[in-house]
């Protein structure tokens, strides 16, 4: 069983632990060792603390078990991480779909990311296309966009 809620206080070294382990197992094959080391010091647990101040912070847990983590400001995507050893199972597009949802309500039209080299696929296979590219002090990263009318509806429409 895995739910997706908010970052509590006492999650954030356990995020910051997901992000590391991603940036040094997954990242790392498509970026330099100079950008890993940049972004692992940027995602301290005291980082994670702030950032949850700006942005709503989401994670997946399996057993109290953080495995994933998502973050949004309005329709903006950030900080999309799953556990090495979840990759493969859905919780990204868990996760994705919990945000996407948030923004829908909220009355946005479409979606929008940033994604790594690594992570560009993935938002490929959710119905996320290619806006534009920029370089980032975090290396090449891709802004994709989705649209979302028609979802907000469909939520509030009776079943059968
Ligand atoms: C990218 C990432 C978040 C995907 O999470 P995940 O939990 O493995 O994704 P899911 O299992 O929910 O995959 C959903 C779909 O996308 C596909 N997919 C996942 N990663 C993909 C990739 N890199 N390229 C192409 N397709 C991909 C899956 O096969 C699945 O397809 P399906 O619906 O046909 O089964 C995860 O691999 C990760 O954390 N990577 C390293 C960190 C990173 O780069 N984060 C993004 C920063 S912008």
């Amino acid at each position: 069983m895995m739910d997706v809620r908010l970052l509590r206080p006492d999650d954030s070294s356990a995020v910051s632990g997901v992000i590391l382990q991603c940036l040094h197992e997954i990242n790392s094959r498509d970026y330099s060792e100079e950008i890993i080391a940049r972004m692992c010091a940027y995602f301290s647990p005291r980082r994670i603390e702030q950032l949850a101040q700006e942005r709503q912070m989401f994670v997946a847990a399996e057993k109290e078990t953080v495995v994933g983590t998502v973050s949004r400001d309005g329709n903006k995507v950030f900080t999309m991480f799953v556990q090495p050893r979840m990759i493969g199972r859905g919780v990204g597009r868990r996760l994705m779909q919990h945000i996407e949802d948030l923004a829908a309500q909220d009355g946005y039209e479409y979606m929008e990311t940033g994604a790594s080299i690594t992570a560009h696929g993935f938002y490929h296979r959710l119905g996320y296309v290619d806006v534009r590219t920029t370089e980032t002090e975090f290396g090449l990263n891709y802004i994709l966009r989705k649209p979302l009318r028609g979802r907000a509806l469909q939520q509030s429409l009776p079943e059968g």
